[in-house]
């Protein structure tokens, strides 16, 4: 069989100790030949000591993923003394994003080159005051964010009636979360001693019950959060649930709800949530379409080439609000669906359009 020319290299960087994405993403390797392209693989530490890879195409796709060693190693360290997901992580990243970016564009000078996403983009999304100041310039349905400082405000509030959400602003993964109501207040921070402590791990960040303890409040309202009105959600056999949607290229790829039990704070996957693509069909398809619509709205208007867009839909089932946008979301399990082959059938169909839209690396 007579072997096709290949005319783009994927460039796939993220971190062996990447155990979700990175690895699934590589184990395609195959599907993107079968596609016509290259591939190469490399962690963010070779590239960085100046080990680029050989590329014989013109034009790369550069895949980014979570860049885990350095997060560990210099932003989320075993010895950091702050608070999860405060300025200092952003600072930190916007940093890393930027050398990532002009080391990139000199070693590859002489290409042509398609970020996904761009990395500037994946350090400045990192904030989720950001994200919603975007969602908000282009009226795209969000939770009300409060600024508020004061304790005694917030009370007043609770006492009317009113349910938050505080979120460290840098943070993800459902870590650092806080959930306010008059009588019930739970966060999954540690607060030991009359300190606010994060956990120093990715996964079991536990909800415990801090109502009335106005010196945690006092001290976490004086942190980098965002303070959300709270959304309730719909209720499926005492699940609450809300909607993840993968864009890319302002296409929906996939999409799935995700549950957790009606008691619980957070549905993040990665704090014992539950994908259920089983859910849907228990949905209306006016909603669906809703937030279809909506998520790639968010794609198109925040320029995120591959997100992973989180949307609660009121209890009504009519109503919606837009509550996360990652950029470096865990993909679906394989078996349910094949992202990665899906990005790469889409991939071809577009540059076959000539769609792809490459940059002049040394321009
Ligand atoms: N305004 C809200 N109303 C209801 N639930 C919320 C709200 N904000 C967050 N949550 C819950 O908390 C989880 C984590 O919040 P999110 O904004 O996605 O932060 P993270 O970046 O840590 O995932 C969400 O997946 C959702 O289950
Ligand atoms: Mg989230």
């Amino acid at each position: 069989m007579k072997k096709t020319k290949k005319d783009i290299t994927i460039l796939a960087v993220g971190d062996n100790s990447d155990y979700d994405t990175f690895k699934k993403f590589n184990k395609e390797k195959r599907i993107f030949a079968g596609y016509g392209f290259d591939y190469v693989a490399i962690d963010y530490q070779r590239l960085f000591e100046g080990k680029a890879p050989q590329i014989n195409t013109d034009k790369i796709i550069v895949f980014l993923f979570f860049p885990f060693y350095y997060w560990n190693k210099y932003i989320e360290h075993k010895n950091y003394k702050g608070v999860y997901g405060n300025h200092n992580f952003q600072r930190k990243f916007l940093r890393f994003w930027d050398n990532f970016e002009k080391k990139t564009k000199r070693y590859f000078a002489d290409k042509e080159i398609l970020f996904i996403n761009e990395p500037r983009l994946c350090a400045e999304y990192r904030d989720k005051f950001r994200i919603s100041r975007r969602l908000d310039k282009f009226k795209i349905p969000q939770s009300r964010i409060y600024k508020i400082t004061s304790i005694k405000e917030i009370k007043n509030k609770l006492a009317k009636g009113h349910q938050f959400f505080l979120k460290p602003r840098y943070g993800s993964m459902g870590k650092g979360i806080t959930f306010l109501s008059q009588f019930d207040w739970r966060t999954n921070f540690i607060y030991k001693d009359n300190r606010i402590i994060s956990k120093r791990s990715d996964h079991g960040w536990k909800f415990k019950d801090v109502t009335g303890q106005n010196d945690f409040l006092r001290q976490l309202l004086k942190k980098d959060i965002l303070i959300q009105e709270a959304v309730e959600s719909p209720i499926y056999k005492g699940n609450k649930i809300d909607i993840r949607v993968y864009t890319f290229f302002n296409k929906v790829l996939y999409i799935y709800p995700r549950r957790n039990k009606a008691d619980r704070v957070t549905t993040n996957i990665s704090q014992g949530g539950q994908g259920d693509p089983g859910l849907l069909k228990f949905l209306p398809v006016s909603l669906i379409k809703k937030v279809k619509r909506e998520a790639i709205k968010v794609s198109s208007r925040l320029g995120i080439t591959l997100a992973g867009i989180d949307i609660i839909p009121e209890h009504n089932c009519k109503d919606l609000h837009v509550i996360d946008v990652n950029l470096f979301s865990g993909f679906p399990k394989r078996r349910r669906f094949n992202i990665t082959q899906s990005m790469a059938k889409e991939l071809r169909r577009l540059h076959n359009k000539d769609k792809l839209h490459f940059r002049k690396s040394n321009g």
